[in-house]
């Protein structure tokens, strides 16, 4: 589902680089491919899954304000050409190790100091404070920023008892146990343009999801069967890529998201931040880290008590990476309140989806939770 973003070639080579291992942070799950089995020139994030070293690609221009094409001489119909090195490619490679180093020297290997600390969306750093900022209107906290207990806030369980009250009560939301809906998908940059048809099935219980895009290439489909997650897309290097460790976490997490009734099950314990606002509403924060390691921040609306914002963040050898989802458009289902707007946001890519039909208990077959197909490729 994640968008791409279309490629075309430039640069030329020049440097050579250090070869540095960097540790992953988290040990590879079993059943996961690995980034230097699938890719021909992975120096320096070898051994971590591959939709993570994809996400630290997504990282890396977010980070830097740039496009694949500016680190690659390479298009998504083949991804042959991504392997090829080239002057920036090299630099970037430096910047990973030098990274590692200095939390490493400094730090004691805590991610304190990542691409983003320095860049700020730009290829250089900035080196002398800016008056703008220094005498600028005040900025709003940092929504993604790790929060602690604030005595003043309500605990955890009334922000979560709100949000069942508010989606139609506790009996109603367990009586909640499949889905099946339809409605409309748009991407990003070269891909907003194109509505594609959209269909996502769920079951409570075993907690099942899969989310079908058509696109105009063939199906993306993303799929949690209670136990494994598969990604199957056109134009991937992976064809159906199996997700392991904390990116097959995220998908459960996904999955759970969909039944009020579960999303206080998400983390062990929770804890409610200072109080913020998304789009001018009164938001709680409320934050959890779960079993596996992920960091969840659920945003809950002050005066309607509904979800509007949910973010997890996975680790990667170059920092975290976080995916989000606004919720809007909440309309009645079956007695319970459920977001027809979801918007997923990711560093790779970002999803609108307009939902037009929500069929609850639909009860969907075991079928639409099988392993994708691989997509056949569309014709060059
Ligand atoms: C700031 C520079 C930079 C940007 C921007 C960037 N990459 Fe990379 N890319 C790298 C570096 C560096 C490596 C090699 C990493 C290593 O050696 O561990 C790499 C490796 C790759 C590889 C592995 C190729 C192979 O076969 O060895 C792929 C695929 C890739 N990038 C895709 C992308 C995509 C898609 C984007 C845009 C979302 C992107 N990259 C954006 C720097 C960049
Ligand atoms: C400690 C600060 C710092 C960190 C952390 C850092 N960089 Fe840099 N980076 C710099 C500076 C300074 C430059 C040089 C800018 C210049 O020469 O104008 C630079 C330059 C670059 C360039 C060359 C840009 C160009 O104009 O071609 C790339 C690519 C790059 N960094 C990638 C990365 C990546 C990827 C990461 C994270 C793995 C990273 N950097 C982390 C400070 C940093």
């Amino acid at each position: 589902m994640r968008t791409r973003v279309a490629v075309v070639g430039l640069l030329a080579c020049l440097l050579v680089s250090a070869v540095v291992k960097v540790k992953a942070q988290q040990p590879p799950a079993a059943g996961a491919l690995l980034s230097d089995q699938v890719f021909k020139n992975v120096q320096v994030m070898k051994g971590i899954p591959v939709d993570q070293f994809m996400a630290t690609m997504g990282f890396f221009s977010a980070s830097l304000g740039m496009s694949c094409e500016d680190c690659h001489m390479a298009d998504d119909r083949d991804w042959s050409g991504f392997a090829a090195d080239n002057a920036r490619k090299r630099r970037a490679r430096q910047m990973i190790q030098m990274m590692q180093k200095i939390n490493a020297d400094n730090f004691g290997g805590r991610q304190m100091v990542t691409c983003w600390s320095c860049h700020r969306g730009a290829d250089a750093p900035r080196t002398v404070p800016d008056f703008n900022v220094q005498y600028g209107p005040l900025q709003a906290p940092d929504p993604n920023a790790v929060v602690a207990q604030n005595p003043l806030s309500p605990m955890p369980d009334e922000v979560f008892n709100k949000y069942v009250q508010a989606v139609g009560g506790a009996q109603k939301a367990a009586a909640l146990t499949s889905f099946a809906a339809t409605g409309t998908n748009l991407g990003y940059g070269p891909e907003s343009t194109d509505q594609r048809r959209t269909e996502i099935y769920s079951t409570a219980m075993p907690l099942r999801r899969s989310v079908v895009v058509h696109t105009s290439n063939g199906d993306a489909t993303t799929t949690f069967n209670g136990t494994n997650a598969w990604y199957a897309a056109p134009l991937r290097p992976v064809d159906v890529l199996t997700l392991a460790g904390q990116e097959l976490a995220g998908a459960k997490i996904d999955a759970m998201l969909l039944y009020p009734a579960q999303v206080k099950s998400i983390a062990p314990r929770w804890r409610v931040g200072t109080a913020t606002t998304i789009d001018d509403r009164d938001v709680d924060v409320v934050q959890g880290n779960t079993a596996d390691g992920i960091m969840v921040s659920l945003f809950f609306d002050q005066k309607t008590g509904l979800l509007t914002r949910s973010v997890r963040y996975t680790d990667s050898p170059v920092g975290k990476l976080p995916v989000q989802t606004d919720y809007s458009d909440y309309r009645d289902v079956n007695g319970v309140k459920m977001p027809f707007k979801l918007l997923q946001t990711g560093l790779d890519g970002r999803d609108t989806f307009e939902l037009t039909q929500i069929r609850a208990n639909a009860n969907p077959e075991a079928s639409r939770f099988a392993k994708p197909a691989p997509v056949a490729p569309p014709k060059k």
